[in-house]
């Protein structure tokens, strides 16, 4: 074997040259690996011994993609082009052996390829949707002239990750190699090809046909999909190109929409966003060393909602759990409710049947808290009340084994507080889901005074185990997402007493990208969350609203008027309630505008944010971001409230927060560090 650099290997089977490549984590396209791989192929084209080249990943991949750390630096070395030209060009057959993921520019990498293999566990797809680009070496011309127009625009739209054996019903992979042995059966078929003298295809030189009447339906069925989103289009239109033009021209369409998306706003966002995630697995002071607890068993206070979404979690992760509710009905409604969510997957065909009652199988209810004795981590998730809590805890201690991690699922409810219910507080954590506990991808991991590193290292751990995104925060009310929501709702409500509407409010902030506003979310919730008819005495418009029944959509009214399909119309009735409370204030209503409405909206959650960091209740501003795109429909394309806040400038949010504090008062005072940031020209993105 010569090493051809310090990322890729050639040697020689026979007649067959094996391109290895080695570039850890994921063999990503990084300068070193487009040389490599350029190097290799010349050297393998060039010797006259070898009859075809097998190109293969070592480690855990084929290659994920291009090197997105590198975008945006100056281009070194061979380009992907001059890889791809090289290999489709070549005299000599070339076959790709896919393990792992074939994503983006890996993908497209292997398009190139005159043949594609692959182990069944593989996966392929073009994701860069995800990241607000489109593939950008060729991937969209070529990937419909192999699947067709309409698999195309599903899979470059959503980024999905197709698995080897469709892969291979579409054709996208030419044979399925044996799990293990992906190296043997590359070079057996590298063989065969050139022992049956099979034709070095070429996908570019093949046709795709669509009826333009395809991407027309395409575009109308996915329009509230893709709102607000640039990429989505940009992807069409390639596909479009690549069924109306020549090869060539395509490639010139593509380019051009590339470098547009690669330039603007919404691409740097979301890779961004990317990196955003990956980096909240990092603790400063828990390092990979820390031990990992083994978690064989889950108990679960509380059968509700949430309960019910939490325990869906685990089973989903083959981790059997124990759910305890106080009273025999309310147990079985919870575990009903459990397994009626699994059959409407069923039904779906998202989950066989078989699935469904596995998981039920691992899932026993029980009224006794003594139950759950023998499980490694017990989550309570009852009534947000800290008697109730602190209760539950004492109880805890006294029957959970030594070791267990004992968690609260409470969202706003001091940590520190609970913890100290029981002897154990080093095992106390917070492990905030968000509702739908089954869907939401945000899991904010709550950690104490006291918590150990072992319980934070291995709540960090269980959060990937159960596909979410965990991000550590630190006690204060509301930890960092809801304590930023509370900034926001504020403000929403504030506006409203000046003179603007709900669905002003709600319309602003839909069309900066949130699936919805406050006050039709609230509508969605319920406005009877939290209240007391006992203690309601019309001192709030949401007071009055409930005392009139209404109590949001299931009422059929709350802040908007509802029709039998529940579509919302703004409502005279909370006009007038709005008008009469502002008139018995004496205040004169305003047209308060959609700009200030935007700014108040989230210029105060920028500087909310700024003290949580000060305080050091998150480790680093992408954290709150991760937190808001993943828990509270921040648009990924607009990064997340700190990202936004640099992208605007700190120094104009400054500059606002100070206009409004004059008018206002000082809720609106920036934070020492925003004004820090600000004077000496600075971002949330530069305090690493
Ligand atoms: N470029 C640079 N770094 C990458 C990367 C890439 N394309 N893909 C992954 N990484 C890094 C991650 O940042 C992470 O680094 P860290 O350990 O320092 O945090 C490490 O590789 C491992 O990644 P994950 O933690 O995500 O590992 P998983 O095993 O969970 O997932 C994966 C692996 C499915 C490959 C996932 O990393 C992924 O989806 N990567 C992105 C794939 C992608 O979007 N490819 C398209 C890139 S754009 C492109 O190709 C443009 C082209 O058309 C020109």
């Amino acid at each position: 074997m010569a090493a051809i650099n310090s990322v890729t290997d050639l040697s020689n089977e026979g007649d067959v040259a094996v391109i290895t490549l080695n570039s850890p984590p994921v063999n990503a396209l990084s300068s070193g690996v487009r040389d490599g791989l350029y190097e290799g192929f010349k050297a393998a084209i060039a010797d006259d011994s070898v009859k075809s080249i097998v190109l293969i990943c070592d480690g855990r991949t084929f290659i994920a993609g291009a090197d997105i750390s590198e975008f945006g630096g100056a281009a070194k070395g061979a380009s992907l082009f001059d890889v791809q030209n090289i290999m489709e060009n070549s005299p000599k057959a070339v076959v790709a052996a896919i393990h792992g993921t074939a994503l983006g520019g890996g993908l497209e990498v292997a398009l190139t390829a005159h043949y594609r293999v692959a182990v069944p566990s593989a996966k392929v797809g073009l994701p860069e949707v995800n990241l607000g680009l489109l593939p950008g070496a060729g991937g969209t011309q070529r990937l419909p002239r192999i699947v067709g127009a309409e698999k195309a625009l599903e899979m470059m739209t959503s980024g999905s990750h197709v698995p080897g054996k469709a892969a291979a019903a579409m054709g996208l992979v030419d044979e399925l190699v044996e799990e293990g042995n992906l190296r043997a059966g590359a070079i057996a078929f590298a063989k065969k090809v050139v022992a049956e003298n099979w034709p070095l295809k070429k996908v570019r030189d093949r046709e795709v046909k669509a009826d333009p009447q395809v991407f027309a339906d395409f575009r109308k069925a996915n329009a509230r999909k893709f709102r607000g989103f640039k990429a989505p289009e940009s992807n069409i239109q390639c596909i479009e190109a690549a069924v109306n033009l020549p090869f060539e021209e395509g490639l010139a369409v593509e380019r051009k929409l590339f470098v547009e998306l690669m330039t603007g706003p919404q691409s740097a966002a979301q890779r961004y966003v990317f990196f955003a995630e990956r980096a909240a697995n990092k603790i400063p002071d828990v390092g990979d060393d820390v031990e990992i607890l083994p978690i064989k068993t889950v108990g679960v206070i509380g059968a509700g909602t949430m309960g019910g979404g939490i325990s869906m979690n685990f089973l989903n992760a083959g981790i059997p759990v124990k759910i305890v509710e106080m009273k025999q009905e309310a147990l079985d409604r919870g575990l009903g409710v459990i397994r009626k969510n699994y059959e409407n997957t069923a039904k779906k065909g998202r989950l066989t049947q078989d699935d469904v009652e596995k998981r039920m199988a691992a899932l026993t209810g029980s009224l006794e808290l003594s139950d759950l004795a023998d499980c490694d981590l017990i989550i309570e998730a009852v009534f947000e009340n800290m008697d109730i809590k602190k209760d539950i805890f004492g109880k805890l201690d006294k029957i959970a084994k030594p070791g267990a991690i004992l968690a609260t699922n409470t969202s706003y409810l001091n940590v520190d507080e609970i913890a100290a219910a029981t002897s154990r507080p080093e095992s106390v954590i917070g492990l905030h889901f968000f509702s739908p506990a089954n869907v939401m991808r945000l899991l904010e991991i709550v950690r104490g005074d006291k918590t150990s590193k072992p319980v934070i290292a291995t709540s960090m751990k269980l959060a990937k185990t159960i596909g979410k995104v965990g991000v550590l925060v630190g006690v204060c009310p509301g930890f960092v997402g809801n304590r930023m929501l509370s900034s926001r709702q504020g403000q929403a409500q504030a506006v409203v007493a000046e003179g603007a509407m709900p669905w002003d409010v709600d319309r602003v902030l839909y069309d900066f990208g949130f699936p919805m506003g406050p006050f039709a979310m609230s509508d969605l919730a319920g406005l009877d969350i939290g209240w007391d008819k006992e203690k309601s005495s019309g001192s709030t418009i949401r007071e009055v609203l409930c005392e009139m029944d209404r109590r949001g959509q299931k009422t059929g009214a709350g802040y908007y008027d509802y029709d039998e399909n529940r579509n919302a119309k703004p409502s005279p009735v909370t006009e007038k309630i709005i008008k009469d409370f502002a008139a018995k204030a004496g205040t004169n209503p305003r047209d308060v505008g959609d700009e200030e409405i935007l700014e108040r909206t989230i210029f105060t959650m920028i500087n909310e944010g700024a003290k949580i960091l000060e305080e050091g209740k998150a480790i680093r501003a992408s954290d709150i971001d991760t937190v808001w795109v993943n828990g509270y429909g921040w648009p990924v394309y607009r990064g997340g409230p700190m990202h936004y806040g640099d992208s605007v400038g700190l120094a104009k949010v400054v500059e606002r927060l100070k206009h409004y504090q004059d008018k206002h008062g000082d809720f609106f005072k920036p934070s020492a560090l925003l004004e820090k940031l600000a004077s000496e020209g600075k971002t949330f993105a530069s305090l690493k």
